[in-house]
Order: C-alpha cells, then structure tokens, then sequence
C-alpha cells in the first residue's frame, strides 16, 4: 500500500508540475468522483458546498488553461494574411483553405507556424511557400505584418505590380524569392535593412529603375538574381564590396543602353574584379 501510495503521489506530484494542464483537470476529476457519492459518504453540507465550489473552480482554470494552450497564429498576423490573400488571385484555387479558422491549426497552404514555444501566447508565421501556383494580382504591403518570417518563396506564379516597400520591414526574413513573376516597380532602398537575408532571387519579372547602391548594407547576401529584368542606370560599385556576396546575376546589357559612359567604356566597375563573384551580362 504504502509503495502504491508513494508512486501514485510521485506520478501525480510530476504530472501536476511538468504539466498545468493537470491541476484543473485533478479539481474536476475529484469533483466528478465525489459528487455521486456525497449523500453517502460526505454527509455534511459543508463538504457539498466545497465540491461544488472546488468544481467550479476547477472548470475554471480547465477553461482558462485551455484557453492560454490551444495556441493559435497571432491575430495580427491572421489578418495580414488575409489581406495578403484578397490581393491575389487564384484562379486554380490552390489557397481553397485559407478561409479555415487558424492558418496555423488548420494548415492553410504554404503557411508554416513557428513551433509552440511557451515564450509567447500565440504562433507565428515563420515560412510562406507559395511557389508555382499560377497566383495572379498584387503583393499587399501587409507581408510587412509578419515579423517573424524567415522564408518568402513566391517564385513561378504571375504576380504583378510592385514590390511592397514593407517587405524590408521583415527583420528575420533569411530567404526572399520572387523570380518568374510580372513584378514592376523599382527595388525599394527598404530592402537594405534587412539584415539576415542571404538571398535575393528577383530574376525573370519586370523590375526597372536604378539597383539601389543601399543593398550593399546588407551584411549576410550571398545571393543577388535580376538578371531578365528592365533594369537601367549603372551597377553601383558598392555592392562589389558586400563581403559574403557569391553570386551576382545583372542583365548589363539594359544597363549598359542608359549609362555606358559611367564607367569609361565597363560596366562592371574595378570593384568588383578582386571578387571571386559571378556577373552574367
Ligand atoms: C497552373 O496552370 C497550368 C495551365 O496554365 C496547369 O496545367 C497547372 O496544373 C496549374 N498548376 C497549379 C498548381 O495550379
Ligand atoms: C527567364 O527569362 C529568360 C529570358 O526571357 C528565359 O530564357 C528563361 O527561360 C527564363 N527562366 C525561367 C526559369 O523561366
């Protein structure tokens, strides 16, 4: 008996201390447990009323536990997807399950939650993949809403318009691929603050103006695709200077039209000839 009576309370002291969950769910079980006998066996009022009361009590807390645990995508976050969703377009319905409650519970497509952490009450969206399928329409500015993403992968759909100047408010995004869309616009100096991102795959869309001089502030790129872009102006000599910078893809030669005196007759300014780099013209 007595060895019984030691583990049962080891178990349960455990139990009750590696998991909150238990506490309340021990009040309603003695409470459940209780209650049929306590004509019999729990004679005085007293007692009934401190069932009852422990029973509340312990629906209580089982509410509220359930509340804090079931751990669900951050509000803020639900509602920048769904505003990233209205401006696309979806003519497959690839994304039918995005109108499921939570992104995260329900698994919308190419939406990956953070792990459950007991740092934070809610999940976050880590990863959006959505590569290859055919979305058309417009990236809204509320990606820049989802600041724990690390990877962004849009590639091989026929998105258009502009790159949000938002998504450079991304501080953890580590992957950022676009290419094989319509995207025009300009590549907004935003993207200069992002300062863990590696990669930069903007090859194949419709991106003009000049390539921001800023992008060398970028510490950690390895990767930068524009190549079958409409870029114009000049390859900025400072991002022959970016440290970890392994591939560079330009298409020079829309370059080249607009500014081919900038650097007597190169377009590949002397910055870069040190660099074990890759420029495809
Ligand atoms: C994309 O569109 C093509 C036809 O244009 C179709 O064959 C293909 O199945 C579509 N893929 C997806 C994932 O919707
Ligand atoms: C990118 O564009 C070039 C030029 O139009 C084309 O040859 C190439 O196949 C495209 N790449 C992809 C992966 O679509």
């Amino acid at each position: 008996m007595d060895i019984i009576s030691i583990s049962s309370s080891l178990f349960i002291s455990k139990t009750l201390s590696s998991n909150f969950h238990t506490i309340p769910t021990f009040f309603f079980v003695l409470v459940v447990l209780l209650l049929p006998f306590d004509k019999h066996i729990l004679m005085e009022m007293r007692w009934r009323n401190i069932c009852v009361q422990g029973a509340m009590l312990g629906l209580l807390l089982l509410c509220f536990s359930l509340l804090v645990s079931a751990q669900t995508l951050d509000p803020l976050e639900v509602s920048a997807l769904k505003a990233i969703r209205r401006k696309l377009k979806d003519p497959y319905k690839n994304l039918w399950n995005w109108k499921k409650k939570d992104p995260c519970e329900n698994e919308w497509t190419g939406v990956i939650c953070t792990e459950d952490d007991d740092q934070d009450a809610y999940l976050h969206v880590q990863e959006l993949r959505l590569l290859n399928l055919n979305l058309s329409g417009k990236l809204s500015p509320r990606i820049g809403n989802l600041p724990y993403l690390t990877i962004l992968l849009l590639n091989g759909n026929q998105i258009s318009g502009p790159l949000p100047e938002e998504l450079g408010y991304l501080p953890k995004l580590v992957m950022f691929q676009v290419d094989q869309n319509h995207i025009s616009g300009s590549i907004p100096k935003s993207f200069s603050k992002l300062k863990k991102v590696q990669h930069f795959h903007f090859n194949n869309n419709s991106l003009s103006g000049q390539i921001p001089s800023e992008l060398s502030e970028i510490p950690e790129i390895i990767h930068i695709l524009l190549d079958n872009n409409n870029l114009s102006g000049y390859l900025p000599p400072e991002l022959g200077q970016i440290e970890k910078l392994r591939i560079l893809y330009v298409t020079c030669a829309s370059l080249l039209q607009l500014d081919n005196n900038n650097f007597g007759g190169s377009i590949i300014p002397d910055s870069y000839a040190t660099m074990p780099k890759l420029v495809k013209l």
